[in-house]
């Protein structure tokens, strides 16, 4: 299977280690790091979801329109509107894409950040909610009559939609969560299970985790596994290792500084995310900075594990070898997200993306012979 790049979608250039200098929505920030990607052999894009930052859906229309072949994945709360307006909203920008639309549901991990926006739900109720919201959202997306919907959650009448999705059936859903009522929500609804980049032996038992909760909802295929990670290259391994410190150096002075928002704090005063990805990530940090070939930790551990905060180290060569570890442990999509958010996408683009894909090529054209020897081993002992 080809393996798919993932990268950021921003409107704005601020980042952990750098304020921003562009107004919070820049048009012509938002395409040209959108087009970088696009330029330099990414697949898709990342709209995430924020409750203060600009809506990503009217940004995702704008770069659809204004660029020819990388893909959007949306991010969406659930929270934020009703079912058959976020499906037609989906729709109308897959029609909009000719196509090129993924839609990323959050359920939301912090009680704190959801409040902002009026949600009150406890964060089980909130995977349910979104279990059902997704399922209606393909009901919708896929049903030509008009339907009553009673559920837990939503309850309507005499609906149909006039709009439908380029993509038929549908366009994919995408997942995120790493918590008990993560896995069985996203098992049975996601066609993309996310994850946050850990190490190797971690991540096996996540995808795991995926499998099962996919075969326990019933369901004959799994979700493809994305991992997404903070790349930090250079030409030679010591260049890398010394931008890596000096990543964590401006990242611990910005937060000392109060320039970032601080993230929930415990009762003892030290970081407390609730979500149960960042209690991962800090757990795996305060165990040790590196991991396998090129994983550290430092990245996540100041930043309170917020969200994909695990960096890969090391010269091109590395860190697209250490990618490669996570192919064979069956991830399809890589997701990477640089701290200068332009250079880091042209750079990585660049250097890292030919040599993951060239060797994903190799790697695909062994198995390919391997099938096509036992293919014939069979016949000929048939014969
Ligand atoms: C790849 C990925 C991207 C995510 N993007 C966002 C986002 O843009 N906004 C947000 O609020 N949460 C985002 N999340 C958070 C999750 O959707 C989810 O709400 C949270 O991780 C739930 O926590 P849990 O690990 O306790 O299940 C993302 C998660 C993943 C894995």
């Amino acid at each position: 299977m080809p393996v798919e790049f993932l990268g950021i979608a921003a409107t704005g250039d601020g980042s952990e280690t750098s304020p921003r200098t562009t107004a919070a929505f820049d048009r012509d920030y938002t395409l040209r790091l959108a087009r970088a990607h696009e330029e330099h052999g990414w697949d898709r894009v990342l709209f995430a979801y924020g409750s203060g930052s600009p809506d990503p859906a009217p940004a995702a229309a704008f770069l659809a329109s204004k660029l020819d072949t990388l893909q959007i994945l949306l991010a969406h709360r659930p929270n934020v509107s009703y079912p058959t307006f976020a499906a037609k909203t989906f729709a109308t920008l897959d029609q909009i894409s000719d196509g090129r639309l993924t839609v990323h549901f959050i359920t939301g991990g912090s009680d704190q950040e959801q409040g902002r926006e009026g949600d009150f739900l406890t964060k089980d109720q909130r995977y349910a909610r979104t279990r059902e919201y997704i399922a209606l959202v393909k009901k919708i997306w896929t049903t030509r009559e008009r339907f009553d919907h009673e559920g837990e959650y939503y309850r309507f009448q005499d609906f149909v939609s006039d709009v439908f999705p380029v993509q038929q059936p549908r366009p994919d859903v995408s997942f995120g969560g790493s918590s008990d009522a993560a896995y069985a929500a996203g098992g049975a609804e996601a066609d993309i299970y996310c994850l946050w980049g850990e190490p190797l032996a971690r991540t096996a038992e996540q995808i795991e985790r995926v499998r099962q909760a996919a075969k326990d909802a019933g369901r004959t295929d799994t979700p493809r596994i994305q991992v997404a990670f903070r790349p930090i290259i250079a030409p030679t391994e010591e260049l890398a290792w010394e931008k890596a410190h000096r990543t964590v150096d401006l990242i611990k002075a910005r937060i000392g500084g109060g320039e970032l928002l601080p993230r929930a704090k415990g009762a003892d005063g030290g970081w407390a995310p609730q979500n149960t990805g960042s209690q991962r990530l800090l757990e795996i940090a305060a165990a040790g900075e590196r991991y396998d070939r090129a994983l550290w930790t430092p990245t996540a551990a100041a930043t309170g594990g917020a969200g994909n905060s695990n960096a890969l180290v090391g010269t091109p060569e590395t860190v697209a070898q250490a990618l490669l570890d996570y192919y064979d442990l069956g991830v399809d999509i890589l997701s990477a997200r640089g701290y200068h958010l332009l250079d880091d996408a042209i750079d990585f683009g660049r250097y890292v993306i030919p040599i993951v894909r060239e060797e994903v090529a190799k790697r695909d054209a062994a198995k390919a012979a391997a099938r096509e020897r036992d293919r014939h081993q069979l016949i000929a002992l048939q014969a």
